[in-house]
């Protein structure tokens, strides 16, 4: 059952630290540098809110130019679980046709989301088009997506922070902590 908002646990239990997620970041833009290296355009897409702080940080430390854009998706609706439903609040500001085009997430759950996503920037036509998530759990998948960046691969829990909320609350919490499932 949900608890409101104040009686939310302040410190949640760390599943990953910041210092774990900043190497993995360090990491994950080395690996996209490296991959886009023959490559002058770089196309990087925020989905927000949740992948706000991650975007931020691997942005910054990607050290190449790119270009970069934010989409605004609704799936979760305040419930732990993904209502299966994802509606798209804010489009792209600029076309995709024909550019190198890097899809940025926070988590990849049932995988729904991410799929909605990736039909409809297909059709804009990018020339590439690739995904990275700071978090999967695939345990929970329902539909087969490709993501070619995986920050972590995590268990079965509820998990907020580093842009991760629940009902809004702890997207600015600076580690991932888990959310015990009687809260
Ligand atoms: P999917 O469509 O089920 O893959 O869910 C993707 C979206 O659900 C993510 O972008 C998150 O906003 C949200 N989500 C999934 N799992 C969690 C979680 O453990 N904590 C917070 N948000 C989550």
């Amino acid at each position: 059952m949900a608890l409101p908002p104040e009686q939310l646990p302040a410190h949640p239990t760390p599943l990953l630290t910041r210092e774990a997620i900043a190497a993995r970041v360090d990491e994950l833009a080395d690996q996209i540098r490296a991959d886009y290296a023959s490559t002058g355009d770089l196309h990087l897409v925020c989905v927000l809110k949740g992948a706000f702080v991650f975007f931020s940080d691997l942005v910054r430390r990607l050290d190449r130019p790119a270009t970069l854009d934010f989409i605004v998706v609704s799936s979760y609706h305040k419930a732990k679980r993904s209502s299966g439903e994802v509606r798209l609040i804010k489009d792209l500001d600029t076309g995709i046709e024909g550019r190198d085009v890097i899809i940025v997430e926070d988590i990849v759950d049932t995988g729904l989301t991410l799929t909605y996503l990736l039909d409809m920037m297909r059709a804009r036509r990018p020339k590439t088009l690739r995904t990275a998530c700071l978090l999967s759990k695939p345990s929970r998948r329902e539909v087969d997506v490709p993501v070619e960046y995986v920050g972590f691969t995590i268990a079965d829990r509820f998990v907020i922070g580093y842009g991760l909320d629940y009902a809004e609350a702890y997207r600015n919490l600076p580690y991932i902590g888990v959310l015990d499932s009687d809260t």
